[in-house]
């Protein structure tokens, strides 16, 4: 390693190492955006996109951030035209034969979110490969949020939840938060300290809906493929000047 890269992936020194976030999530939008300013089809935004995750996955490893979560494809994402729907989803099954070997290497654990089950077989195969294959790493935990909606996942941990009181397991006065956070997607995860919103919108398009309730969000105006590591120190910097309030 050169003395070049051995300090880029030394945490910036103006972060305080105390308060970093430990769960990120980041919507990675402006995909689209990026590649038509390029005068390209949207299709390549999406391919330099995977690069900007990747990218920030390393980041957050470097820098002893323990968990990351991305948005990769909403519920109202199937809406979009179905070649680049199409793309996506091959797009993501190629990514993850590709790139398995890194993670392996790299200690990553890979965890799909969302509604997995409408998924093309042949993706759904190599997500239960992948989750399979990373199961005992420890390095960093990757979150990927795929055919996810935050309020798909709240009614289908009520539907469990109902199912479980229909059949005398449960009784209504036990379900506290706890509980119910047994039944998402994202049981056993903790809570995200930070969601970053690239390309400027201000809102959070059904995202982890419950699990957000008092994260700091971070909205900049970079399109996706253009975050990058000085993007990154530049939203964990604003995150450590904000006071946390859970009250
Ligand atoms: C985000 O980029 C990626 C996905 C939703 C899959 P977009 O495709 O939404 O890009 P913009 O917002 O149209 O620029
Ligand atoms: C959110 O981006 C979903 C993902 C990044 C996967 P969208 O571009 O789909 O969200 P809206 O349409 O701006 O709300
Ligand atoms: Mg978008």
């Amino acid at each position: 390693m050169t003395a070049q890269s051995q300090e880029l992936r030394a945490l910036p020194p103006d972060l305080d190492p105390n308060r970093l976030p430990q769960h990120v999530a980041a919507i990675m939008d402006g995909n689209g955006r990026w590649a038509q300013q390029q005068g390209w089809p949207r299709i390549l935004g999406h391919q330099r996109g995977v690069d900007a995750l990747k990218e920030l996955l390393r980041c957050c490893k470097d820098w002893g951030i323990p968990a990351l979560t991305a948005y990769a494809f909403s519920t109202e994402n199937w809406g979009r035209p179905l070649e680049e729907v199409e793309f996506l989803l091959t797009l993501f099954e190629r990514v993850l034969r590709r790139e398995l070997q890194e993670m392996q290497a790299e200690d990553v654990k890979i965890r799909f979110v969302g509604n997995l089950t409408a998924l093309p077989a042949s993706l759904q195969g190599e997500i239960k490969r992948a989750m399979l294959a990373t199961a005992q790493n420890q390095g960093i935990a990757l979150t990927v949020a795929t055919n996810y909606g935050g309020r798909q996942e709240i009614l289908q941990a009520c539907r469990e939840i109902a199912l479980a009181v229909a059949a005398g397991e449960l009784r209504p006065e036990e379900i506290d938060e706890a509980l119910f956070e047994q039944h998402l997607y994202t049981a056993g995860l903790s809570h995200p300290d930070l969601l970053i919103r690239t390309s400027g919108e201000l809102r959070i398009s059904n995202f982890l809906l419950w699990q957000l309730a008092y994260a700091e969000i971070y909205v900049t105006p970079t399109l996706w493929p253009d975050f990058n590591r000085v993007q990154f120190h530049k939203a964990l910097f604003a995150y450590q000047q904000r006071e946390r309030r859970f009250w």
